[in-house]
């Protein structure tokens, strides 16, 4: 028992973060390259100028997730998000397969992200004369695919993992403050496209607003566009841009007042980007009309970089500059949250014996998992730098789906099993939020591509492999003992002391 009390202390960390801290934390994993890149795929795809109204649906299914994942921040005081709140509800197993299906969401979407933001980053060097050599930037299986021979990497994803980790490693509250600094610089950048962009919309781009339903036929494959089928489908299609705000949840271990400000910064940080990308996709829709976003169009590459381009059309291609440094710096601060956000999943279910030790032990001076992250950094800068991840990124969107279902059924059991717990925060009419947030995100989960529903289901069935050879068999709560999350469940539910001095 006191081996295991000293272990307990070994994965303390420090309580650093205040309500305005977790918030950016939020904002910093949610505006990412999504909102400049998706888009215009969404506008053209599926719901032309009502793509605004794709924002609002998929923003309302995050935001039946946020309530949820809310109640539990206020109830359950640790880092680990979706993975340590279906571990006290519904099981250690199920638990399991809820951390194993955000490894989808955390790892790999920090893998795709090093690799979007290495593609920005070559656009950020063109734009000073700069030009980095194909073999330098791309995966050895797209640079053979393009008919090249000998060695290639791409080395700035490989570069940006190592300089984020080394930001983690030195502590949160430093990593917090850059965090703060892009967000401010994020922001600043989205409201400028939407006050600049406001200059040049045409009224008659938004007419009808609600494109008639057609079928688009591109390469031989048609497939139905517009009208109000579009605009769900335009919801699934951006539904990358919203990943992100649960990584506050991923935080709670670190928070000062984790019961009120986790479930306050969940929310905050949803609502604040969901308005920020109605108002783009507005602007957007209002500078250019849908149809010029055809890649076999006018306009071919205008749909890869369609915040930009509409800039550029409108004769303002210095706005384009803002845009690439906005979305090269932004990116940096998605992949610092979300390789955070990873390290604290990792740490919860070391905690519980699920993955060996090693992820759970905290430096004592930093107060940050050093081991864990520099793992984290090896696995994810070397798979970002040789695999074309691309490819998966949709299982980002899976794995981020299937917690958000998850959390919506942990809440409701937990309600039924557990009704006096002291709830800081209540979700209203919870049957109703639980339900239709179950539902939606189902939804959009059959509406991904059925290679990413194919392969994350393949990545599932391995996490039932792996608990059963190791997880099971290391389990503290299956060997006598609790687990650590558990056992935070049990304790009293008294408000944490707040360290004024800390507060930031
Ligand atoms: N939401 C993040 C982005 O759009 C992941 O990049």
């Amino acid at each position: 028992m006191e081996a295991y009390e000293a272990d307990i202390k070994k994965s303390q960390l420090k309580r650093v973060l205040g309500k305005w801290s977790l918030t950016a934390i939020g904002i910093g994993a949610i505006i990412g390259g999504g909102i400049f890149v998706l888009t215009g795929t969404g506008a053209y795809y599926n719901a032309g100028p009502a793509l605004a109204l794709s924002f609002v649906i998929a923003g309302i299914a995050c935001v039946f997730a946020a309530l949820c994942y809310a109640e539990f921040a206020s109830i359950l005081p640790v880092e680990g998000s979706a993975y340590a709140y279906a571990y006290g509800t519904v099981g250690e197993i199920f638990a399991w397969i809820i951390g194993w299906g955000l490894i989808l969401e955390y790892a790999m979407g920090s893998m795709t992200v090093a690799v979007s933001w290495s593609g920005y980053f070559g656009k950020l060097l063109k734009m000073f004369g700069l030009h980095l050599p194909a073999w330098l930037t791309t995966d050895p299986q797209t640079y053979l695919a393009a008919g090249n021979s000998g060695f290639s990497m791409n080395l700035p994803a490989f570069i940006i993992v190592l300089v984020v980790i080394s930001i983690l490693l030195r502590g949160t509250k430093g990593a917090a403050k850059a965090n703060n600094f892009i967000v401010m610089l994020k922001v600043a950048a989205i409201i400028f496209v939407i006050v600049a962009g406001a200059f040049f919309i045409d009224p008659a781009n938004w007419t009808p607003f609600i494109p008639e339903p057609t079928v688009i036929t591109e390469n031989g494959v048609s497939h139905s566009a517009y009208g109000y089928a579009g605009i769900i489908a335009g919801a699934s299609a951006i539904f990358f841009a919203y990943v992100g705000f649960d990584a506050v949840s991923t935080q709670a271990g670190e928070a000062i007042n984790p019961k009120k400000d986790v479930p306050f910064a969940i929310i905050a940080s949803l609502l604040i980007c969901t308005l920020l990308y109605i108002l783009v996709s507005l602007v957007l829709t209002g500078m250019m009309h849908y149809s010029d976003f055809n890649p076999l169009g006018k306009y071919p590459d205008a749909i890869k970089a369609p915040v930009a381009y509409a800039f550029d059309i409108a004769g303002q291609a210095w706005a384009g500059y803002i845009i690439t440094i906005a979305a090269t710096v932004g990116l940096i601060s998605v992949l610092m949250v979300m390789i955070m956000g990873q390290s604290r999943i990792f740490l919860g279910m070391s905690k519980d014996g699920l993955i060996p030790r090693t992820f759970s032990k905290v430096n004592a001076e930093t107060g940050v998992p050093s081991k864990n992250l520099m793992i984290l950094g090896g696995v994810i800068s070397v798979v970002a730098a040789f695999t074309p991840i691309n490819d998966l990124a949709h299982m980002t969107s899976f794995g981020t789906l299937f917690a958000f279902t998850m959390v919506c059924v942990a809440v409701w059991v937990l309600r039924v099993k557990q009704p006096n717990l002291q709830r800081n925060f209540r979700v209203p009419a919870l049957p109703v939020i639980a339900t239709l947030g179950i539902l939606i995100n189902i939804y959009l989960i059959i509406n991904l591509s059925i290679e990413a529903q194919t392969y994350s289901a393949i990545w599932l069935l391995f996490g039932f492999v792996i608990y059963f050879l190791y997880s099971r068999k290391n389990s503290k709560l299956q060997n006598g003992g609790f687990g650590e999350t558990f056992k935070a469940e049990q304790e009293p539910l008294e408000e944490i002391e707040i360290d004024i001095d800390n507060k930031d």
